[in-house]
């Protein structure tokens, strides 16, 4: 059975030739993508190779169509290989240093799903020749997964709100946003009264960035 997030990365990948999953783990994401014919050849490529026994247990019976590497990000991958790549279940910093690593390597279509720095994850994408075309929030055991379909294109510059929310879910509102965004006020506010307790000289300044900070989320909060 796959999870939310994963049943959600699977659906966000379009039909393609060879799709690379990287960092693939237990590879439920590339024996999905064979089984529902959304792809002829996955290649699941992992630096662990505990990580690649796990995959290749699960992709029994698909021995033809799922390949197995072990290595470093897309060093599995030679240059045009894959038509698109998955890398999900990392920080948005491994995912953005696997990209910068070997940007020939990157194919013109990427599904990434972070469980941190998706802010960074984001700019990343935007200023390496790539747009957000489609994205989407899921939560599952207590967290926030944004999955984001990026593909090779101009974008245009993102505000730091666009950047922390996403410009594709601020359009789209999903119902879990105005949950994402109820938590990052409320740990916002608990940060408020920390600093308030403080004796910081920057106390001041502090103070009035974060009340700058909670109106704007305030404003899409009523937009939601
Ligand atoms: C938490 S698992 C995520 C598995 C799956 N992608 C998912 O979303 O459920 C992270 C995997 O990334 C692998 N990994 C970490 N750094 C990597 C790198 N530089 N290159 C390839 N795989 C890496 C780990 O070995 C681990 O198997």
């Amino acid at each position: 059975m796959l999870s939310n997030r994963l049943k959600t990365i699977v659906r966000m990948v379009p039909r393609a030739q060879t799709i690379a999953d990287i960092g693939c783990d237990h590879g439920k994401v590339a024996v999905a993508l064979v089984k529902n014919g959304r792809s002829q050849h996955v290649i699941c490529g992992d630096i662990s190779g505990k990580s690649l026994d796990k995959a290749r247990k699960n992709a029994k019976g698909f021995e033809e169509s799922i390949s197995l590497r072990e290595g470093n990000g897309l060093e599995v991958l030679a240059a045009g290989e894959a038509d698109a790549a998955v890398l999900a279940g990392m920080g948005g910093e491994l995912i953005s240093d696997i990209l910068n690593a070997n940007k020939d390597k990157a194919p013109d279509t990427l599904v990434l799903s972070c469980n941190t720095a998706s802010g960074l994850l984001r700019q990343w994408i935007c200023e390496n020749g790539y747009r957000i075309a489609d994205e989407e929030l899921v939560f599952e055991n207590r967290h926030f997964y944004p999955v984001i379909l990026a593909l090779k294109g101009q974008s245009e510059k993102l505000s730091d709100i666009a950047l922390e929310f996403g410009p594709v879910l601020l359009e789209k509102k999903p119902k879990v946003l105005r949950y994402f965004i109820k938590r990052r006020i409320d740990k916002t506010k608990e940060i408020r009264q920390q600093i308030e307790k403080s004796d910081s000289s920057k106390k001041m300044e502090l103070l009035n960035q974060i009340d700058e900070r909670l109106e704007e989320y305030a404003g899409i909060e009523k937009c939601l």
